[in-house]
C-alpha cells in the first residue's frame, strides 16, 4: 500500500521508518501540512494520513476525490479542523486517534496547574532579578486542599480526575454525558465555577462550545481560581480572560490551546515567527503559563499516534472500514 504522509514531526520519523520496516507499506513523509496545494502530492497514492490543527478545507477533500482518494487518517483526537459536510460531499471517509494516551494530557493539566498554585512564574522572574529573597515571598496553595472542576468528563478529562484525587483534591466534573465512576461530584457548570479553585477544560472545540468560558462565565469563577486550558483555544474568550487576569480576578491561566493558535501558525509558516497581540500579552503576565500545544507529546503518545492512525488507513485501504471513524461531533 502506499501511503502519504503530512505534517511530520521531528520525533514521528522513526516510529514511521519502524512501522514501514515491520509491514512493508510504502510511505512517503512530508513535514509540510495537507493543504489546497500540498495535496496534488497526493496523486498516485492510496490514502493520507495527517496531523495537522489548520483546517481541512474542502479544496483538500475535492481533489482527494478527483484523485480518486477516499480516505484520510489523523494522528490525533480533535476533530474541529475538519469539514465534514465538504468531506461527505467529496466521498472522504476520516479516522482519528482517540485515545492514544489520555494521561498524556491529563498529567500536563496537572503539570501546568501545580506550577501555578506554587506561582513558579513569579518566583522565575524574581529570581532572574538576582533577588533571592524577593523570589522566596510568592506564598502558594496546596492541591489537596481545593477543588478542582473538571469540565468535560471524557477520556482525557477522566484520566485528569484520578490525578487531581490523587493529590487530595475534591473533584467537582460536569459533563451532559455523566459516565465516570471515579469519585468526584457531577454539578452544574454554573455550580462548578463558582465552586472551583482550579478550572480543567476538556471538551472538544465543536462551535457549540465556542466560549462557553466566556466574560459571563469567567467573572461566575471563585475569585482568585486559576484556568487550565489543554483542550481547545476556542473555548475561551481570550479577550475576557485577559481583562479577568488584569483585574486579579482570575488568579492564573495555563494555556497550551491558544485561540489564535492556527491564524498564527499560518503567518509563522509565511515569516517564521509565531506572533500575535494577545499571545504577545499573555506571555508578559507572571502568572501565566502559555505552552505551544504540547500537552499531547509524550512518547507513548506519539508513538502511538503513528501506528493507530496507520493501522486505520491500512483497515479503511484493505476492508472499507476502520475502527476509529468519525462524523461531525464525535
Ligand atoms: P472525549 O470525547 O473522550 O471527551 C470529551 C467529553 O466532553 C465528553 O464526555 C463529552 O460529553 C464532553 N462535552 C462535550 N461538550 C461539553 C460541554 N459543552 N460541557 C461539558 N462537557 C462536554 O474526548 P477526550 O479524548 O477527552 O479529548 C478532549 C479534547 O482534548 C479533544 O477534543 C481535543 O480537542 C483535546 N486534546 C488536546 C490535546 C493537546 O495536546 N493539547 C491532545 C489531545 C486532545
Ligand atoms: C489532539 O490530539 O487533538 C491534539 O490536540 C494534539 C495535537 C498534536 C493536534
Amino acid at each position: 500500500m502506499k501511503i502519504i504522509v503530512y505534517g511530520a514531526r521531528v520525533d514521528e520519523i522513526a516510529y514511521f521508518d519502524q512501522w514501514a520496516a515491520k509491514t512493508g507499506h510504502q510511505l512517503s513523509v512530508h513535514e509540510e501540512l495537507l493543504d489546497a496545494h500540498t495535496v496534488e502530492w497526493a496523486q498516485g497514492f492510496d490514502g493520507i494520513n495527517c496531523l495537522q490543527t489548520t483546517p481541512y478545507s474542502p479544496a483538500v477533500f475535492e481533489k482527494m476525490a478527483a484523485y480518486g482518494i477516499h480516505y484520510l487518517t489523523i494522528r490525533n483526537v480533535g476533530t474541529d479542523n475538519i469539514d465534514f459536510p465538504a468531506a461527505k460531499r467529496a466521498g472522504v471517509r476520516i479516522a482519528n486517534v482517540p485515545a492514544y494516551s489520555p494521561s498524556a494530557i491529563a498529567e500536563f493539566s496537572l503539570t501546568l496547574t501545580l506550577n501555578l498554585l506554587r506561582r513558579l512564574g513569579e518566583v522565575e522572574r524574581t529570581l532572574a532579578t538576582g533577588d533571592f529573597n524577593g523570589a522566596g515571598q510568592f506564598i502558594g496553595k496546596e492541591l489537596g486542599q481545593l477543588t478542582v472542576g473538571i469540565v468535560g468528563a471524557g477520556r482525557i478529562g477522566q484520566a485528569a480526575m484520578k490525578l487531581f484525587h490523587g493529590f487530595g483534591a475534591k473533584v467537582l466534573a460536569f459533563d451532559p454525558h455523566p459516565q465516570s465512576t471515579l469519585p468526584c461530584e457531577y454539578v452544574g457548570l454554573e455550580e462548578l465555577l463558582h465552586r472551583a479553585d482550579v478550572v480543567d477544560l476538556h471538551v472538544p472545540g465543536i462551535a457549540e462550545n465556542d466560549h462557553m468560558l466566556d466574560a459571563a462565565a469567567l467573572a461566575a469563577m471563585k475569585p482568585g481560581a486559576v484556568l487550565i486550558n489543554t483542550a481547545r483555544g476556542n473555548l475561551i474568550d481570550t479577550t475576557a480572560m485577559i481583562a479577568a487576569l488584569q483585574s486579579g480576578h482570575l488568579g492564573g491561566a495555563g494555556i497550551d490551546t491558544y485561540e489564535n493558535e492556527t491564524a498564527a501558525i499560518l503567518t509563522a509558516q509565511k515569516t517564521g515567527r509565531f506572533t500575535d497581540p494577545q499571545w504577545e500579552e499573555l506571555s508578559q503576565m507572571p502568572n501565566v503559563i502559555l505552552t505551544p500545544h504540547i500537552a499531547y507529546h509524550t512518547e507513548t503518545a506519539v508513538r502511538n499516534m503513528v501506528e493507530f492512525s496507520l493501522e486505520n488507513l491500512v483497515s479503511f485501504v484493505a476492508t472499507g472500514q476502520a475502527p476509529d471513524e468519525v462524523g461531525p461531533h464525535e
